[in-house]
């Protein structure tokens, strides 16, 4: 499998299960995509408490699975190539993780190596309202390279549900790993008011 193909999903204990669940559904679609799938143990509490998902009915949407005390697995070496890595969505403690280059489970190394590798990482970080440590954890992965992008729903597109919001914001995800997908429309400016 060629390297660009590959990417590596974490779902860890922020709310928001339904992005991770949303992109692996719709990579799992996508031709010529290998998924691999990493879910921290509070990912699994919120998967059940906001969707009624087990460990398994998530796994089951992924190409390759990991647990996360696997310190050995492919992933754990930047020589094992992916186009990158989505966490989603992202909790504070993995934000912090990742930030200070922890590296104490399979998603935080996953996500070192992804910054290391000069690959691209995409944190849905959710948390609100913001603590100074928080922001600073922020800045300091933005300044590795990586990018926050916390799933706050826009309106401009007029969504008529929930799953149109969660489709708009995965589908902003999916443009940032140039993969191709018909999840939103796509905009083309403001029609007149006159
Ligand atoms: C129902 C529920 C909702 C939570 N929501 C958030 C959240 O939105 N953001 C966050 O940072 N932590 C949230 N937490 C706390 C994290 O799950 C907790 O900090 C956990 O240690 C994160 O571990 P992980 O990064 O290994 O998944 C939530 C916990 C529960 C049980």
């Amino acid at each position: 499998m060629p390297a660009a193909q590959r990417l590596i999903i974490a779902i860890t204990g922020a709310t928001g299960a339904v992005y991770g669940v949303r992109l692996l559904q719709v990579l799992r679609d996508t031709p010529g995509i290998e998924t691999h799938l990493l879910v921290s143990d509070a990912g699994v509490l919120n998967l059940h408490q906001e969707l009624d998902m087990n460990r398994k009915d998530v796994e089951a949407l992924a190409h390759v699975t990991h647990s996360i005390r696997n310190i050995g697995a492919s992933i754990a070496s930047g020589s094992y190539q992916s186009a990158g890595m989505v966490v989603a969505p992202c909790s504070m403690r993995t934000l912090a993780a990742v930030a200070h280059g922890l590296s104490d489970n399979l998603i935080a190394r996953a996500a070192d190596v992804t910054l290391k590798e000069r690959r691209r990482l995409v944190l849905m970080v959710r948390e609100t309202p913001f603590n100074l440590a928080h922001l600073r954890n922020m800045t300091a992965v933005t300044e590795m390279g990586g990018i926050i992008y916390p799933p706050l729903p826009g309106f401009y597109h007029r969504p008529q549900s929930i799953a149109d919001m969660v489709d708009h914001t995965v589908g902003r995800v999916l443009d940032l790993f140039s993969i191709p997908h018909a999840l939103t429309p796509r905009w083309n400016g403001i029609k007149s008011t006159d």
